[in-house]
């Protein structure tokens, strides 16, 4: 018999459990980071496997997920959606290995290793090579039928190459890739409207949206990792290969999209190298993993083996150490960056996230404190997501007490005391003292860095000494140093100096599009750099846009244009150009604009796939763009040609199946000069 304190904990647990799910999975808002989550169910299960007299069938334990909202019209999954148990590190895999053993009565035995996906399970439903159903997972027994935002997924086929079963459900998950998140939320960030904290509940709001046409405008991708169901018909003639790994490969036959990444392997010791080498490549990839999932190849193994509970015994997730933690916030602090903007960060009780102690995270503005009611001194959830700076989630508001405060904003800049101002339509607070020594500091450090006007040996701590000796204020004053100034500096040789002196002295022939960069104008990074460049020819011309010229690029929004026309408005910055003109920097390109020469790639837009032989991947992107073309992630109708490379992977595949052509490298390089002009 279990006693008092163990019945009270246990319904604490379920009653929390219980909450925590219909955060997550109804309202896509949760409260607790997935390992804490993980951490109350395994605490759960301890009680009840203590004591089954203890389970009743509304435990969570019995059941996955919750119920599905009201908005969608209900599926009933033909066959249960299932779930997976974990194991968080070797020996938990281990056991779970020997049990398989166990039960098949042999070690020999492949299994699949594949990246666990961390989005959201969906089931597809085809009939004669046709998608006819879209279904999210639900409580596992039920799901919400989204068919007309899955349809709009680009990788979901409509219809099936080959010869498909009459019917069939195949499974996987929907996930929004990184770039495509990371773009919608600089999109959100200068139109003022709140941030999305991270890419799974995005997507899973995004899939769960009553308009198809928002969930299109979101970019949402799809693995498929498992064969539902299949019914051939009379006569169809199609079956089903043996392996989970054939199954996949068929799958990707129809034209699903299958992840290149899965590996047979023979041994758990394999497994475990899937599992380290993914650790150390899961920031490379475009989507967002939580762990490996290790499956037992043979089917007939599968079937032999069955499930416990909602879990098959034939597969398990291998969990990554979590990328989220919980800690205390102990201060929120401001920075002034280069153009001028406050930027609040959270300042931490020190906490492990993804093997690395975090101190600090960004809070990004007001707005975003403000929508995600951190208070100082709240609990709140710090996130790691590859490799992005640390974010704060949200609070945990059962720690809540009447203890935290709201924050303010402060209302003059916290280095030169100026009052500071928050313009309609812009989510920062801003300095707006030109000769703030903070903006100064950190628009110079912008000014000589890598992308901009790249001067090798000017780093940030020499930019700091500059400053501090008063040798420089501002850009041009780089261009007035002298030899024996900076010889005569702490830490600087002759030689460095005269190195120094060389590398100004190369910047003033940068290319265009890197001084437009260099001169910190707020909105303006390299890519609108670029379009700037290309457009006008030269800064004087820039200069004098007018708003209206500036929003007819493509490219160009008026938020963007009117940031440009305002830097060149302000009497300071047009000086700036004027002395690094005479200085001797050059403001003009070697090419006329774009307007008169037209490229041989204008208007085209490019696929790269796989492992290219002469250009490296970013190098070929800079091929394309430096000829007017456009290069975008994913293969669409819009697409006009795929460069493939060796092992080119869905991309090509994707080509083949919208009838876009695919080339390869030498053919781009011929096209430049066949098209060219
Ligand atoms: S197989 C019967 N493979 O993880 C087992 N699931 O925690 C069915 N997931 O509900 C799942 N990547 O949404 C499988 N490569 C993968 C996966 C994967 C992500 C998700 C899936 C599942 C959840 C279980």
């Amino acid at each position: 018999m279990a006693d008092r304190a163990t019945i009270r904990r246990l319904k604490k647990l379920r009653q929390a459990i219980n909450l925590h799910n219909h955060r997550y999975h109804t309202l896509d808002d949760p409260l607790v980071s997935d390992a804490e989550f993980d951490a109350l169910m395994r605490e759960l299960r301890a009680i009840e496997e203590a004591d089954s007299s203890l389970v009743t069938p509304d435990s969570p334990t019995q059941r996955i997920g919750s119920a599905p909202s009201e908005r969608f019209a209900e599926v009933v999954h033909p066959q249960p959606m299932l779930s997976l148990a974990n194991a968080f590190d070797g020996s938990e895999l281990a056991a779970w290995h020997k049990r398989a053993a166990a039960l098949l009565e042999t070690e020999r035995f492949a299994m699949v290793c594949e990246p666990k996906i961390d989005g959201l399970a969906i089931a597809l439903t085809y009939e004669d090579g046709l998608l006819v159903r879209g279904a999210t997972r639900g409580d596992g027994a039920r799901g919400e039928d989204v068919t007309p935002n899955v349809r709009t997924i680009n990788t979901v086929p409509l219809v099936l190459l080959g010869k498909p079963p009459r019917r069939m459900e195949v499974r996987g998950e929907v996930y929004f890739p990184r770039d495509a998140f990371a773009r919608m939320n600089e999109e959100r960030a200068e139109a003022g409207e709140p941030l999305f904290a991270n890419p799974r509940n995005a997507a899973a709001g995004a899939l769960r949206q009553l308009d198809p046409r928002i969930t299109a405008s979101r970019r949402l991708d799809v693995w498929v990792y498992q064969l539902g169901w299949t019914e051939n018909g009379d006569g169809a003639g199609t079956h089903e290969p043996a392996t989970h790994s054939e199954v996949m490969a068929w799958l990707g036959g129809f034209g699903l999209r299958v992840n290149p990444e899965m590996t047979t392997v023979a041994s758990l010791d394999e497994a475990e190298a899937y599992h380290e080498r993914w650790l150390g490549r899961r920031a490379e990839v475009n989507y967002q993993t939580d762990g490996i999932v290790i499956k037992i190849d043979r089917r007939d193994f599968q079937r032999h083996m069955g499930f416990v509970g909602r879990e098959p015994r034939w597969a398990i997730a291998y969990k990554f150490p979590a990328e989220q933690a919980t800690t205390r916030l102990l201060d929120i602090r401001v920075n002034v960056g280069r153009t001028g903007t406050l930027n609040p960060y959270a300042v931490l009780e020190p906490v492990q996230v993804s093997g690395v102690t975090v101190k600090q995270a960004t809070l990004h503005n007001e707005d975003d404190i403000r929508r995600k009611d951190i208070r100082v001194g709240d609990v709140v959830i710090v996130e790691r997501a590859g490799e992005v700076i640390p974010q704060v989630v949200g609070p945990v508001l059962e720690f809540r007490t009447e203890a935290q405060v709201r924050y303010e904003m402060p209302e003059r800049c916290p280095v030169c005391s100026t009052p500071v101002v928050r313009e309609e339509g812009e989510a920062a607070h801003r300095c707006v003292n030109a000769r703030c020594e903070a903006q100064a500091y950190e628009r110079l450090k912008h000014f000589v860095s890598r992308g901009a006007m790249d001067i090798e040996g000017l780093g940030e701590r020499l930019v700091g000494v500059l400053l501090d000796e008063g040798l420089i204020e501002d850009f041009p004053d780089i261009y007035g140093l002298e030899h024996a100034q900076l010889a005569a500096l702490d830490r600087m040789g002759e030689k460095s100096a005269a190195n120094l002196i060389a590398a100004i002295e190369a910047s003033k022939r940068r290319p265009l599009a890197a001084i437009i960069s260099s001169l910190g104008i707020l909105h303006v990074g390299g890519e609108t750099a670029e379009l700037l460049a290309r457009r006008f020819g030269g800064v004087p011309r820039l200069a004098d846009a007018a708003q209206d010229d500036l929003e007819s690029i493509d490219g160009i929004g008026p938020i963007v244009a009117r940031a440009i026309v305002a830097h060149f408005e302000n009497e300071g910055n047009g000086r700036i150009v004027a002395e690094l003109e005479a200085a001797g920097v050059r403001l003009e390109s070697d090419e006329t604009p774009a307007a008169a020469t037209p490229q041989p790639f204008d208007g085209l837009r490019f696929v790269v796939t796989g492992r290219l032989e002469t250009f490296t991947r970013s190098q070929v992107e800079a091929y394309i763009k430096e000829r007017g073309g456009a290069v975008s992630s994913g293969v669409s109708k819009k697409t006009d040609y795929v460069v493939a490379g060796a092992d080119p992977g869905t991309k090509r595949d994707d080509a083949e199946r919208l009838g876009v052509a695919t080339i390869g490298e030498a053919e781009l390089v011929e096209l430049a000069s066949a098209e060219g002009p």
